[in-house]
């Protein structure tokens, strides 16, 4: 994910800017960039890699100046290359902008400034606000940023400077987060506190819509939109620099279930118009005529992400009548799929860089079948070898129990089924403007679920001396079953099974005998009574149920021993909502047993070898 850091004051900023950017290495990032006011006005540096080569590259010739703003990005629009690098200026290098996150309507914008007569040098959505800023400036930085920020759509923090007026700072928060810190004679910019720490522990931390006006003198607050003043408390730092890197949070897994509604928005981003409620893919080299003709799909992929892919089959055949296997890499690539020449292979990767997944992709590929590669790492090896490529933008995944992935991959995947159900006409245009409202509402309600952790918490407490459990659901239910008994196995180390509810009587009732813990997944309305039957089977046999139902739901409560609610949306979205849950039982029942939950014995975050 992008780090941001600023300084203006008396010091070196360089220096700053740098130690700063190497406190946000643990972000993840393929390049680094500094702009610096020097005495001949703005000057700048960037480079493709780590931060390193960007010291080496200003080894011979520093920027020298008390003023700067610096980036290390993690790529979205764009290959990791130099160019790319940020901070993005204007033709005429007269304004630097570092960004983080996205700028939703960027084609529109750079439509707009290339008929005007601007040229682009890279393939970012960053560096249309360096021109916008150019474009628009009146004089006075601060409301010509504004005026920008009202032309631009997205979640994004940015930081901008201008040698037109070198005494300032702007930083803007809409989404990403931002904090601004305030010294003796100086003032911050960073996009998270460890970055910060070294220099103050006074921080504004910004809100979405808040823009921070900073000088030597200290920092001024504003709303971004309407340009009034607005008056909040400093922030007193008191965290040590591992629990800052964390967010504050006990870890990397916590931080990054807490991310889910930034990763969902940054990954729905510009790919669902507002005004016409329609997924746009434009990041799909093939034309929408070539989708069509795809009537067979094989998603393949591993351990959680091949869960993901258990929830996209379901939700591509439903909207899209188009049948969808999914497969486990390691099995795939050893086995002779049957392709017709009407085939598309998806495989799903948070890192890129699974062997097994690797490894299937190439033997598609090598059968002549397109493959459409669904990955969060721009620049990894399945981004690379791929056909065609949809990234998640979830940000780096730090803890090796993958959350905010399999959301994002979700997404993606919810994305592309409309996507392939607009192309071949199977869903209405208002059909899919209700499921692009439903989806847009999921940031907000995934946020409702992680403020309520009370009962989560003392379940957890409450099975952590268990040698075993047993997840049950059907359909849609059961695919998220099979993630929260996986994400339960990893952390915990809890012996658990993921059952479809059905199927339970065809041998696994034997081992339901009184107290065993059951959870039981009642979300989805069409096999609701099924469900419930189900449970009371379990009941029977003395099993301790703890149901998972629909906001609104009363009944469960009858048949179950407890019930975690949550929030309604369309049946086939409910799985990014129930997963939620499930991730803090496993993350409360690991830590309630006293266990490395970031890195759990025997596993690795990215399976390179076979
Ligand atoms: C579990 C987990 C793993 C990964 C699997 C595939 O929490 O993270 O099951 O999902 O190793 O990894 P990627 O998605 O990187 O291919």
């Amino acid at each position: 994910m992008c780090g941001i850091v600023g300084y203006i004051g008396e010091k070196n900023a360089q220096e700053i800017i740098i130690g700063g950017l190497s406190k946000l290495e643990y972000r993840g990032y393929d390049s680094a960039g500094i702009a610096v006011l020097t005495k001949d006005g703005l000057a700048y540096e960037k480079a493709k890699g780590r931060l390193a080569v960007l010291e080496e590259r200003l080894e011979g010739k520093p920027l020298t100046g008390s003023v700067g703003i610096g980036h290390t990005r993690w790529a979205t629009h764009g290959k990791p290359s130099d160019e790319n690098a940020h901070p993005h200026t204007d033709a005429h290098a007269k304004f630097a902008v570092v960004h983080n996150g996205i700028i939703e309507n960027f084609l529109a914008i750079k439509e707009e400034l290339i008929a005007k007569g601007y040229t682009f040098v890279s393939e970012t959505d960053t560096e249309v606000i360096a021109h916008l800023l150019a474009d628009m400036y009146d004089g006075d930085i601060v409301s010509t940023a504004q005026r920008a920020v009202r032309r631009m759509r997205g979640a994004y923090a940015l930081g901008i400077m201008t040698e037109h007026e070198p005494d300032k700072l702007v930083a803007v928060r809409l989404a990403s987060p931002l904090i601004v810190g305030v010294g003796d004679g100086e003032s911050f910019i960073g996009s998270d506190i460890p970055a910060l720490l070294e220099h103050t522990r006074d921080v504004y931390i910004l809100n979405e819509g808040e823009m921070a006006v900073l000088t030597r003198e200290g920092v001024e607050l504003y709303n971004a939109e309407t340009g009034e003043r607005i008056e909040k408390e400093l922030f007193h730092v008191d965290w040590d620099l591992v629990q800052a890197e964390k967010g504050g949070y006990d870890s990397f897994m916590l931080k990054e279930i807490n991310e889910q509604p930034q990763a969902v928005r940054d990954t729905m981003g510009a790919r669902i118009d507002p005004e016409t409620k329609r997924v746009v893919l434009p990041e799909l080299k093939m034309s929408d005529a070539e989708l069509a003709t795809y009537d067979r799909i094989y998603i393949v992929a591993c351990g959680t992400s091949m869960h993901a892919g258990l929830v996209g089959k379901e939700v591509i055949e439903k909207l899209v009548r188009v049948p969808v296997e999914v497969a486990i890499a390691s099995e795939f690539r050893y086995r002779d799929p049957i392709y017709t020449p009407n085939t598309l292979v998806i495989v799903i990767s948070q890192s890129g860089e699974t062997a097994d997944t690797l490894a299937a992709l190439r033997e598609a590929k090598k059968s002549g079948v397109k493959v459409l590669a669904i990955t969060n790492v721009v620049g990894s090896s399945v981004a690379r070898e791929a056909d065609e490529v949809l990234f998640t933008w979830a940000g780096p995944e730090v803890a090796v129990a993958s959350t905010k992935a399999y959301t994002s991959q979700v997404v993606v995947l919810n994305l592309f089924a409309l996507y392939l159900a607009q192309v071949k006409g199977t869903q209405t245009p208002e059909q899919i403007a209700e499921i692009v409202d439903q989806m847009l509402q999921l940031p907000a309600k995934i946020g409702e679920i992680l403020k309520r952790t009370d009962a989560l918490r003392s379940y957890a407490e409450s099975i952590k001396e268990v040698n075993s459990l047993f997840f049950i659901g059907r359909s849609l239910d059961y695919a998220v079953s099979l993630e929260g008994s996986l994400k339960l196995k990893e952390i915990s180390y809890i012996h658990s099974e993921a059952y479809a509810a059905g199927e339970l009587k065809h041998g696994t009732l034997a081992l339901i005998e009184d107290n065993v813990p059951v959870i039981a997944l009642a979300t989805q309305p069409d096999i609701y009574e099924k469900m419930i039957s189900n449970i009371v089977e379990v009941k029977a046999r003395g099993a301790r149920v703890l149901g998972f139902a629909l906001e609104g739901d009363e009944e469960l409560i009858k048949t179950v021993d407890e019930v975690i609610h949550i929030p309604a949306t369309l049946p086939f979205l409910t799985p990014l909502l129930t997963v939620i849950p499930l991730q803090l039982l496993a993350y409360y029942a690991s830590t309630a047993r006293g266990n490395d939950v970031d890195k759990p014995r025997n596993l690795a975050k990215s399976v390179t070898v076979e």
